[in-house]
C-alpha cells in the first residue's frame, strides 16, 4: 500500500513539474498569453520536435480524402505517411526527393500504399503536371532550395497547383536558431516577402508550440480578385 502511495506521489510531483510546459500553448485559436516565463524556453531541443506536433500540423492542413499533395523533400516519408492516411486511396501524395537512395527507400516503404508516389524530383521545381495538386508541402526543405532561386521556385509551384491550391512551409525559425542551425533555418518574414513576390498571399504563420519551428500557409493571390458577374 505504501509503495502504491509512493508511486502516486512521484507521479503527482512529475505532473506538476511538466505542467507549465504542457499547458503553454499558442496553437491556432488558443491563447497567446505568456503564463509562465519558461513556456517558450522549453522549446530549445534538437531532432525533429515539429514531428511531435503532427496532429496540430495536420489539423492546419485540413486535407480531405481525394486530395492531391506534393511533399517536396519528403526525406524518409514521415509526413508523406501521415498525409497519405488522410487523403486515402482516392487521393495522391507525390513524395518528391532529389536523392535517389531516399526515393528507393520510400518506394519500398510505401509498396503497399497505392496513393503514395515517390519520385525523383528536379531541384528547381516540383516537376509535376500543371494544375494537378491541392497542396504543396515543404517541411524543412525550403532552406535547401538553390540560393537566389526561391522566388522562381515559388512561382513555378503556382503552375503545378490548382487555383485553390495551398502552399505550406515548415522551417526552423531563424531568429531562434543558434550556431550551425542558422544555416538550416529561415525567417518567416523573408519567406512571406518571397512568397508575395511569387504571387502567394499569407493566410497564417505560426510558431509550432513547443518547438522553434514555424508553419506558414499561403494561397494564390488571384483568389482575392473579385470577378464582375457575367453579363447575360
Ligand atoms: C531536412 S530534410 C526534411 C525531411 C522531411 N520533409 C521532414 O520534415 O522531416 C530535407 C530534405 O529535402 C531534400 N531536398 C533538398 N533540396 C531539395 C529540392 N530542391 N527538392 C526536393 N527535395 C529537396 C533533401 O534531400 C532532404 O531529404
Amino acid at each position: 500500500m505504501r509503495d502504491v502511495r509512493r508511486v502516486l506521489l512521484t507521479l503527482t510531483v512529475v505532473l506538476f513539474a511538466v505542467y507549465p510546459a504542457a499547458v503553454a500553448r499558442a496553437d491556432s485559436g488558443e491563447s497567446t498569453r505568456v503564463t509562465d516565463e519558461k513556456q517558450h524556453a522549453a522549446a530549445a531541443r534538437g531532432g525533429y520536435p515539429y514531428r511531435e506536433k503532427s496532429e496540430y500540423v495536420l489539423k492546419e492542413l485540413d486535407l480531405k480524402p481525394g486530395d492531391v499533395v506534393v511533399d517536396i523533400g519528403a526525406g524518409d516519408g514521415w509526413w508523406t505517411e501521415k498525409m497519405a492516411a488522410v487523403v486515402g486511396e482516392t487521393g495522391v501524395v507525390h513524395a518528391g526527393e532529389v536523392k535517389q537512395d531516399l526515393v528507393d527507400k520510400m518506394k519500398k516503404k510505401f509498396a503497399e500504399t497505392s496513393q503514395v508516389k515517390p519520385y525523383l524530383c528536379p531541384t528547381d521545381g516540383a516537376g509535376l503536371e500543371e494544375n494537378s495538386c491541392d497542396l504543396a508541402f515543404l517541411s524543412k526543405t525550403y532552406h535547401h532550395l538553390s540560393k537566389d532561386g526561391h522566388v522562381d521556385y515559388l512561382r513555378q509551384l503556382r503552375t503545378v497547383l490548382k487555383p485553390t491550391g495551398r502552399l505550406v512551409v515548415i522551417e526552423h525559425y531563424q531568429a531562434l536558431a543558434a550556431g550551425g542551425a542558422r544555416n538550416h533555418a529561415w525567417s518567416p518574414g523573408l519567406l512571406t516577402q518571397q512568397a508575395e513576390e511569387a504571387g502567394w498571399i499569407l493566410l497564417r504563420s505560426e510558431l509550432i508550440t513547443g518547438t522553434r519551428h514555424f508553419v506558414a500557409i499561403f494561397v494564390q493571390k488571384e483568389l482575392f480578385s473579385i470577378k464582375p458577374p457575367e453579363k447575360k
